[in-house]
């Protein structure tokens, strides 16, 4: 398939653009680069062995070189990456999430339909569940209340896809709830490149254990899990590109909008994947337990079965190649791509 991928210089677009070369698509990546960079696109190149990654730097929120874009390509497909994603800075900067990620979307959408290009993978989030009554989660959980802006635009645009497509019976929609992404491909080529001090836990972690921090902050030890620190669901960002891939055909076959979690369906607590890094890694992460964090919530894990059964999609990768791959990313690349 011929397929735009939105947001893909990202970190997870550029691990799903592996994949997808892997499967045989062909791609044109387009970005603003506001949290990327070309790097990683030639990084990807170099993965694959072709020369370069068909790209365009263009805002999602730019209609008229988006509209350029369609007129001058066919796309069977979009996978919708392009985003900002930082909780904290979402609280700060509303408007500024709101007219990124539902402005931009809403632009890709209109520009999409008008050029009969309407199948569509996003990117969505766990965080969509707020504080879930059930675990694991499934899919049949309803969206809750979000903490922060973030987590809204979200949630705002699944109701959006969901509308435009029982509006328009021709739009196959696959919204896609990814739960904690972390992890990096195995060359060492590519990963996760947070600006500034890491808000999640896994960079944060690889960054204290090359000494560029000098404890990681356990944000509170006082929950009911198995060791009082929060429990999630970590995935190998690898596995999820690999989501991506078989969301794909679930298109061709689907009608209106499907919801799938990604995720592992295991849990792991804070402590355990300090402890996982440390083991695997021969490393030493020091650590100061701390208080809560507002909008945190105790324990999340997905029930990760509909895309086994759907879309013929599980996680294979376990926890020690999860920290394995963050630490030789972080090793190989002590600041990133140095964008
Ligand atoms: P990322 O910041 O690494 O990638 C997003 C990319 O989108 C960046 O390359 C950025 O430059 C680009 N971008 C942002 N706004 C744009 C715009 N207006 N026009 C064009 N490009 C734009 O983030 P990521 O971790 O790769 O996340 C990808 C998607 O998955 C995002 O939508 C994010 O919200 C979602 N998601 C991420 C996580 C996670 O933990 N990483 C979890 C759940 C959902
Ligand atoms: C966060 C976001 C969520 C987003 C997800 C993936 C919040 C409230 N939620 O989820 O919207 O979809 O990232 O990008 O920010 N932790 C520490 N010390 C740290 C960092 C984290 O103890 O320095 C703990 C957290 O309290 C949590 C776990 O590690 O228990 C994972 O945290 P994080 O990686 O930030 O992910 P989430 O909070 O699950």
């Amino acid at each position: 398939m011929n397929i735009l991928v939105t947001g893909g210089a990202g970190y997870i677009g550029s691990h799903t653009l592996v994949e997808l070369y892997k499967a045989g698509h062909n791609v044109l990546v387009v970005d603003n680069l506001c949290n990327s960079s070309r790097e990683s696109l030639r990084r990807v190149a170099k993965i694959v062995g072709i020369d370069e990654v068909p790209f365009r730097e263009v805002d999602i929120r730019d209609r008229e070189n988006l509209d350029l874009l369609f007129e001058e390509n066919h796309f069977d497909a979009c996978i919708h990456f392009a985003g900002l994603k930082a909780v904290g800075e979402s609280v700060s900067m509303p408007w500024e999430y709101y007219d990124n990620n539902i402005g931009g979307t809403l632009t890709l959408l209109d520009v999409m339909r008008k050029h009969g290009c309407k199948k569509l993978i996003f990117s969505s989030s766990a965080t969509v569940y707020g504080a879930a009554t059930e675990m694991p989660i499934k899919e049949t959980c309803p969206r809750g209340l979000c903490t922060n802006p973030y987590g809204w635009t979200k949630s705002m645009l699944e109701q959006v896809m969901e509308d435009m497509a029982k509006a328009d019976r021709e739009w196959r929609i696959v919204l896609l709830r990814y739960f904690n992404p972390v992890g990096a491909h195995e060359s060492g080529l590519i990963g996760e490149d947070p600006n500034g001090v890491p808000n999640n836990l896994m960079p944060y972690i690889s960054q204290v254990a090359l000494g560029k921090r000098e404890y990681l902050g356990v944000f509170g030890n006082d929950y009911e899990t198995v060791d009082g620190t929060g429990v999630r669901d970590y995935i190998h960002v690898m596995d999820l590109a690999a989501g991506h891939v078989a969301a794909l055909k679930a298109l061709d076959i689907k009608d209106g909008v499907k919801i799938y979690n990604l995720g592992t369906g295991r849990g792991y607590s804070v402590l355990e994947m300090v402890q996982a890094f440390e083991q695997e890694n021969g490393v030493k992460v020091p650590y100061v337990i701390q208080g809560r964090r507002a909008g945190d919530v105790a324990i999340c894990y997905s029930d990760p079965s509909l895309a086994q059964s759907e879309l013929g999609w599980s996680a294979k990768r376990g926890i020690n190649e999860m920290v394995r791959d963050s630490w030789r990313w972080q090793q190989m690349n002590p600041d990133g791509y140095s964008k």
